[in-house]
């Protein structure tokens, strides 16, 4: 038995949705442990896109458990749909199939609310104070988890209590959103789709903590899939501009009721070059004609929001910082294909300021805080990679820059994708084996 979590080694869209849908063929139960319907997964399986929200992204695979751990911030409604969608293609057919945790917190409409009209209020007060977040109410479900007024997936099984906390909750509302020039929310506004959704939900919740340690007892293999990425975490992210919730792998421990050692591999995944999507510092970033290349051929559009993302060279001083703060034991390179057609190809190998010089993130990536990444120039390739399935067949500069971030990084690409689709991949070592 081996358990194995997938994280983002970067600023998210990293490509965890392929990498873990890959990977559920050696796991039995796929779970997710923080984050909510921010997160936007795609799978390309079968010539079909699905782009999963909440759900783990094994559930293609039939007969296979997805878990929705405690500590996901859950939108009930869209939950709802978003497995309807898959039932009516086919998939969660089966008994035991999918579970919800009961300790999971609720997204509410003033959540989604408060969202928009601080995102909106910031901009117009000229962006200063925007994160440019995917507006679902993640960052208002998490401060009410916080500080204890939240409502949790157990909460909406009894209509009752569900009403006696909304009603304690509304008032104080309804002052922000006033505050914030919002309209006002009244619980005859959501209480029925809620309820209805809570009744479609019942027969999936459960103590998923629980339900865990059985299967892990069972000898189960675990997959515990990460959403956004490291340098988005809440703690060691580039605060403020990050989520809501702990994204390393740690989080897994907590946020889905297992003991911090049940992990035995932790797979940080990284595209070839580095995204990001919303405000915040990217010191890599290249705003003009080859970031646009990027993002045409790179198709870097997020799976949640459709917005445009910014795009620029690999950051491997940030991917030693990943390393360091989710214990990874391996890497898989994402996007390999679209660093196709580049004669030279960049990655930041540091950041320098006056005569200091760092291997890894600076804690203030900002203007304020001074530095400028360091690059290290490596031959590009002409040769399309989409066919490649096997390492060898990889164009030599390929090969070299793929050795080059095992050399930089001082771990192993245990995977290369070189395309969207499940089979578009080159796997050099199985986490749950080797
Ligand atoms: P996630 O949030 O980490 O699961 O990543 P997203 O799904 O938001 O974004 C990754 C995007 O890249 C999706 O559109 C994937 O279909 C796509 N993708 C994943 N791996 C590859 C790859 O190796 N090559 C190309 N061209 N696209 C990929
Ligand atoms: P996946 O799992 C990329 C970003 C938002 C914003 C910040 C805070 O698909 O990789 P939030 O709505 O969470 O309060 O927004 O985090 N963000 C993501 N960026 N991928 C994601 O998820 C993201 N989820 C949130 O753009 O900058
Ligand atoms: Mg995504």
């Amino acid at each position: 038995m081996s358990n194995v979590a997938v994280v983002g080694a970067q600023w998210g869209d990293e490509g965890k949705g392929k990498v873990v849908d890959l990977l559920t063929e050696f796991a039995d139960v796929v779970v997710r442990y923080q984050g909510g319907a921010n997160a936007g997964h795609t799978l390309v399986v079968g010539g079909q896109t699905t782009i999963l929200h909440h759900i783990p992204s094994g559930v293609l695979h039939p007969g296979k458990t997805s878990v929705l751990g405690n500590g996901m911030v859950v939108n009930p409604p869209e939950l709802v749909r978003e497995i309807d969608a898959l039932r009516g293609r086919g998939f969660l057919q089966g008994q035991g199939e999918l579970f919800l945790s009961a300790s999971a917190h609720v997204i509410l409409p003033y959540h989604t609310a408060l969202d928009v009209a601080r995102e909106d209020r910031a901009a117009a007060a000229g962006g200063g104070g925007k994160i440019g977040t995917t507006r679902r109410g993640i960052g208002p479900a998490y401060e009410d988890k916080v500080a204890r007024r939240g409502l949790r997936v157990g909460d909406l099984s009894d209509a009752e209590r569900f009403q006696e906390l909304v009603a304690r909750a509304l008032p104080e509302k309804n002052a922000l959103l006033a505050h914030l020039g919002a309209p006002a929310i009244a619980f005859a506004d959501f209480r029925d789709a809620y309820l209805a959704a809570a009744r479609a939900l019942g027969p999936f919740v459960t103590d998923t903590s629980r339900l865990l340690a059985r299967e892990a007892a069972r000898g189960r293999n675990l997959l515990f899939e990460g959403a956004q990425g490291t340098l988005l975490d809440v703690d060691h992210g580039t605060y403020p501009f990050v989520t809501s919730s702990t994204t390393v792998a740690a989080g897994a421990a907590s946020g889905a009721g297992v003991g911090p050692r049940v992990l035995d591999k932790v797979i940080g995944i990284s595209k070839a070059y580095t995204t990001r999507v919303g405000e915040g510092p990217f010191p890599t970033e290249e705003p003009g004609e080859l970031g646009e290349t990027l993002r045409r051929e790179g198709k870097e559009y997020g799976a949640t929001t459709g917005r445009a993302r910014r795009c620029g060279w690999l950051d491997v001083a940030g991917l030693r910082t990943a390393r360091r703060l989710n214990g990874l034991t391996g890497l898989a390179l994402t996007k390999l294909d679209v660093l196709t057609g580049h004669k030279r190809i960049k990655v930041c190998n540091g950041y320098r300021r006056g005569g200091e010089r760092l291997d890894d993130l600076p804690d203030d990536l900002g203007p304020r805080g001074g530095w400028t990444p360091e690059y290290e120039e490596l031959e590009g390739w002409s040769e399309s990679v989409r066919e490649v399935r096997e390492m060898d067949d990889l164009p030599r500069a390929a090969r070299r820059y793929i050795a080059r971030v095992e050399d930089l990084t001082e771990l192993p690409v245990v995977l290369v994708s070189v395309g969207p689709a499940r089979g578009e991949t080159i796997v050099r070592k199985n986490p749950f084996r080797d």
